[in-house]
């Protein structure tokens, strides 16, 4: 496995090759990341035996100024002595002068409909930032398909909006949310968690499924749901963003509920905030 550090040396790399199966990070590993790298691979194999890239960058541009950029843990060597395990065959970690060398003012900015919700809605920009670098990541990769964590739920169908109307020649592949043994979905972010807070974590995903009970056993008063598993978090002491029923569609609000559904939600516990979902 190689551990590359420069547009250049990365497209002199991928050069003579077959386009690549591409997972962007932000790095820290864990189970779920690897989950992504080993979907990656077995598509990399079907697709007669194309590399693997994953890339590791903490992009600032989709954090704001007051969120968790600095802290965010960087991990490099222990993440690639995972990636060497999965037998990804590049790895791409560029510094941020490598990435920004000058101020980034050609951003891609998706859609206010989708990107305006949820996510968009309590972290302003981070759609753009996210959208700016995966495409500038793609410019750089220039993969046939790329693999994303339907943990993200929300990201992954900014990406493939964005790779639909941009026409990026790029299959989106989706991976299934990795979860602990007591239900909390992995996640860099849960590391900043101290024992207590860990111990309540798993009340977030608990949350979501008694939702999506409800739901499927007819209840349709998505409001009274939504209210009634805000009120459950805060008694227990997060601070929700959002709980909320959407169309898997589009992410609106549901108008019928013969429609696939998905509950999605945002929630801090102490200085953590985490985010989860499910597909009803
Ligand atoms: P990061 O949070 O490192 O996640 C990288 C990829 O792993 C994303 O596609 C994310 O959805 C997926 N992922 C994270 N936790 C997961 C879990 N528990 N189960 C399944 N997949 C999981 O998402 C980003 O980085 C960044 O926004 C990025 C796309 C790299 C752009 O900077």
């Amino acid at each position: 496995m190689r551990v590359i550090h420069t547009v250049a040396a990365l497209r002199e790399a991928l050069a003579a090759g077959p386009r690549p199966v591409f997972v962007p990070t932000m790095g820290n590993l864990h189970e779920g990341h690897l989950a992504l790298v080993r979907q990656a691979r077995a598509h990399a194999a079907a697709s007669g035996g194309v590399p693997v890239v994953a890339s590791i960058f903490v992009n600032r541009l989709q954090f704001a100024p007051h969120e968790d950029f600095d802290r965010y843990p960087r991990t490099l060597a222990a993440d690639c002595a995972l990636l060497e395990r999965e037998r990804c065959d590049l790895v791409f970690a560029p510094d941020e002068r490598e990435m920004y060398p000058e101020p980034q003012g050609v951003v891609v900015q998706p859609p206010a409909a989708l990107a305006g919700l949820l996510e968009g809605q309590f972290r302003p920009g981070f759609f753009t930032g996210v959208c700016t670098v995966v495409l500038k990541l793609f410019n750089v990769v220039q993969p046939q398909a790329a693999v994303f964590g339907k943990k993200d739920y929300q990201q992954l169908m900014v990406v493939r909006t964005m790779v639909r109307q941009l026409a990026l020649p790029i299959d989106i592949l989706a991976g299934e949310t990795s979860r602990e043994a007591d239900g909390l979905a992995r996640s860099s972010r849960n590391g900043y968690l101290s024992p207590a807070e860990r111990a309540e974590a798993p009340r977030l995903h608990r949350t979501l499924q008694a939702l999506a009970q409800a739901v499927r056993g007819g209840q349709r008063d998505f409001d009274a749901l939504e209210r009634a598993a805000i009120d459950g978090l805060r008694r227990h002491g997060w601070a929700p963003d959002y709980v909320a029923v959407r169309r898997r569609a589009d992410l609106q609000p549901p108008a019928a509920a013969d429609e696939p559904l998905v509950v999605l939600a945002a929630a801090r516990l102490g200085t953590t905030r985490l985010i989860d979902n499910l597909e009803i």
